[in-house]
C-alpha cells in the first residue's frame, strides 16, 4: 500500500488544485510558472484523492495509468464525454478499447515523420508571409501576428477547408475551450452549443465536397475515402473527426509556439546560441515542450473497474485526473528537472502525453513550431518583450503567452 496518497475533501483543496483538477479557467493558477504549483504537489501531495476520484502527478504514475485498460476516456454508463463541445465521443480521443486501436490504424500512417517532413518547405513559406507583415515595424504582437495565424493557415491547407473559414473557425474553438470565469458546468453548456455551430459549418463544407465528387490532396478527400479492413468512415464519422481536428490543430501549435517565443524572448544568450547553431533548435524545442508543458493535463478519464494501479487503490465509476506537465519535472524522471537544459540528452517527456491516446499530431507540431522559430530567427534575430509592457499567460485547458508583445531592431 503506498503511503503517498494524500486524502483531501475538494472544498479543502487549494484554489491552485482546484482549478488545475476541474479544468475551470478561473484564473486561480500563476501560469506563468506553473512549474513552482507541480513542484510543490509533486513534493506535498503526489497522489491526491477526493470525492469524485484520483488525481495522479509522479511519472510513473501518469504513464502506468494512462495505459491502464481499466481507465477509459468516456463516462462508461452515460457514454459521454466532456470538455470539446461536442454530443458524442470524439473519435479518436474519447473512444477506447479495439476500435480506439482500429481508428488509429486509419490515422496514424497519416501523421508520419516523412509525410510531415514534406509540409516543411510550405511552413516555412507561410512564416514567411507572415513576418513580412511586421518585420519593418519593429514590434509586434507575437501572439496574433505569427503564433496564432501560421499553424491555422497551415492546418486549413492540410485539413481542406477554405482560408476564409478561419475567423469563424477560431471563435468557435475559442468559445469552446475558453470560457474564462465560468464554472466546469456553465463551460460545458456554452461549449456544446458553440460545437453544435461548428458541426454545422463542417456538414455543409463536408456535402459541398460529396456534391462535386471532385478529388483532392487533404484530409478531408482523405476521410471520405478511407477504408481499411473493409470499413469506411460514414458521414457521421467524418463530421466527428472533423470536429476533433479543428480543435486540436487550431490551438495546441499555437499555444506552445507562443509559449516557446515568450521564453526566448526572455533568455536572449540562449536566443542567440540558436541562431548561431540552428542544428540545436530540435532538441532544444523538446527541452522546452517538456518544461513549458503547454497541454498540462489528460481529459477527464473514468475508471471501469475496481483495480490497483502502482499500489494506488482505484474504484470503478471513480475519476482519473492525469497531469503530464508536473510528470515532465518529476525529479524521479529528470535530473534537474527545473533547469531548462537545451541540450538535454535523457529527455522522455510526455507533453504529448502517454499510452494510448497519445497525440496523434505530435510529427506535424514538431515540425511546424521548429520551422516556425527557424525562419523567424533568419530573419529577426533579436528581439525581446516590450519595455513596459509584459508577457501574459492563460490556461484554458491549454496553457498559452496569449499576450506576446515583442520588439526588435527593425528590417
Ligand atoms: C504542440 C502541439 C500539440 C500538443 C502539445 C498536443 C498534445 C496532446 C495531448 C497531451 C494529447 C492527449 C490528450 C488526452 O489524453 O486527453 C493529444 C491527443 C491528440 N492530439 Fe495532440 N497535441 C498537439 C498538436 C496536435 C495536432 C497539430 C493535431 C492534429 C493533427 C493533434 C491531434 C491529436 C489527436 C487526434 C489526439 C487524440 C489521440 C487519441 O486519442 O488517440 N495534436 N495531443
Amino acid at each position: 500500500m503506498r503511503t503517498d496518497i494524500v486524502e483531501i475533501k475538494f472544498e479543502d483543496m487549494s484554489q491552485a488544485l482546484r482549478s488545475m483538477i476541474t479544468y475551470e479557467p478561473n484564473g486561480a493558477m500563476n501560469m506563468e510558472t506553473p512549474q513552482e504549483l507541480f513542484d510543490e504537489v509533486l513534493r506535498t501531495s503526489p497522489v491526491v484523492r477526493w470525492e469524485m476520484g484520483v488525481g495522479f502527478f509522479k511519472m510513473e504514475d501518469v504513464v502506468a495509468v494512462a495505459r491502464d485498460r481499466h481507465i477509459v476516456s468516456c463516462e462508461p454508463n452515460s457514454g459521454q464525454a466532456m470538455g470539446m463541445g461536442s454530443p458524442e465521443p470524439l473519435i479518436p480521443l474519447h473512444i477506447d478499447g479495439d476500435i480506439h486501436k482500429h481508428y488509429r490504424k486509419l490515422l496514424d500512417p497519416l501523421f508520419t515523420p516523412p509525410k510531415m517532413k514534406l509540409l516543411e518547405p510550405t511552413i516555412r513559406a507561410t512564416a514567411d508571409r507572415f513576418i513580412d507583415e511586421f518585420i519593418a515595424d519593429g514590434q509586434v504582437e507575437m501572439y496574433s501576428a505569427f503564433c496564432t495565424p501560421l499553424p491555422s493557415t497551415v492546418f486549413m491547407q492540410i485539413f481542406g477547408l477554405p482560408l476564409d473559414d478561419l475567423d469563424f473557425l477560431i471563435e468557435r474553438k475559442n468559445r469552446i475551450l475558453k470560457n474564462e470565469g465560468t464554472t466546469m458546468e456553465e463551460s460545458e453548456r456554452i461549449g456544446r452549443a458553440e460545437g453544435e455551430s461548428l458541426r454545422a459549418h463542417l456538414r455543409m463544407r463536408l456535402q459541398e465536397r460529396l456534391s462535386t465528387g471532385e478529388r483532392h490532396d487533404d484530409l478531408i478527400d482523405t476521410f471520405i475515402h478511407f477504408e481499411v479492413d473493409g470499413h469506411q468512415l460514414n458521414e457521421s464519422e467524418i463530421i466527428n473527426l472533423m470536429h476533433l481536428f479543428t480543435i486540436a490543430g487550431l490551438d495546441t501549435v499555437t499555444s506552445s509556439l507562443s509559449c516557446i517565443l515568450a521564453w526566448f524572448a526572455k533568455h536572449p544568450e540562449e536566443r542567440r546560441r540558436m541562431i548561431d547553431h540552428p542544428e540545436l533548435l530540435p532538441a532544444a524545442v523538446e527541452e522546452l515542450m517538456r518544461y513549458e508543458s503547454p497541454v498540462p493535463s489528460s481529459g477527464v478519464r473514468f475508471v471501469t473497474d475496481d483495480c490497483e494501479i502502482n499500489g494506488v487503490p482505484l474504484h470503478k465509476g471513480e475519476i482519473v485526473y492525469l497531469c503530464w506537465a508536473s510528470a515532465n519535472v518529476d525529479p524521479a524522471a529528470f535530473e534537474s528537472p527545473h533547469t531548462v537544459d537545451l541540450a538535454r540528452e535523457q529527455n522522455r517527456h510526455i507533453a504529448f502525453a502517454s499510452g494510448l491516446h497519445r497525440c496523434l499530431g505530435s510529427h506535424l507540431a514538431r515540425i511546424e513550431i521548429v520551422a516556425a522559430i527557424d525562419q523567424l530567427h533568419r530573419r529577426v534575430s533579436d528581439y525581446w518583450v516590450t519595455p513596459g509592457d509584459e508577457v501574459g499567460y492563460e490556461f484554458a485547458g491549454v496553457r498559452a503567452a496569449h499576450h506576446l508583445p515583442l520588439t526588435f531592431t527593425a528590417r
